[in-house]
């Protein structure tokens, strides 16, 4: 059973409140039950969790090195200003996959930069809470392609 971990960075803990036209309606707990559930498909223990803190996502990914076979990481706004999260990033081993709720290169132009994309494994943007779906399922075909000795990059 492969281990992946889901994180979400800040303001995403008001999903389904915040700016629905942007972000949907889903709230946050709503989405984590969809990926929990997901991931039994893939033979994947799915664990969620969300930081409002630019210092509690470095120790969550610092953390998942130990235990998580690869990460799922929608880091908020701290996408465009965070080198320290993209440094711990690429201080694991362990493949992240960026995932965005919004089609982020739609809107404004600070929003087209990302600190973390040149450090993750690939990235998915635009599809609502769907992002996340098609992020898990990404992951979850690495993680079996390298299990198998027939990775793909
Ligand atoms: C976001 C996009 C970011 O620009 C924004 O700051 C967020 C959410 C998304 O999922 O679309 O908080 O990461």
């Amino acid at each position: 059973m492969m281990k992946i971990l889901i994180l979400h960075g800040p303001n995403l803990n008001l999903l389904g409140t915040r700016e629905p036209e942007i972000y949907g309606s889903l709230s946050l707990a709503d989405i984590n039950s969809k990926l929990i559930e997901l991931g039994k498909e893939y033979h994947a223990e799915v664990s969620c969790k969300q930081s409002n803190h630019e210092g509690a996502l470095m120790d969550a990914l610092q953390d998942a090195r130990m235990w998580a076979d690869g990460v799922v990481f929608n880091p908020g706004g701290y996408t465009h200003t965070s080198v320290a999260l993209r440094d711990a990033i690429s201080a694991i081993a362990i493949p992240v996959i960026e995932v965005h709720l919004s089609n982020v290169y739609a809107r404004e132009e600070f929003r087209h930069i990302s600190m973390i994309s040149a450090v993750c494994r690939g990235k998915i943007v635009g599809f609502g809470w769907q992002s996340y779906v098609l992020g898990l399922r990404a992951l979850s075909d690495i993680l079996t392609d390298e299990d198998s000795g027939d990775e793909v990059r």
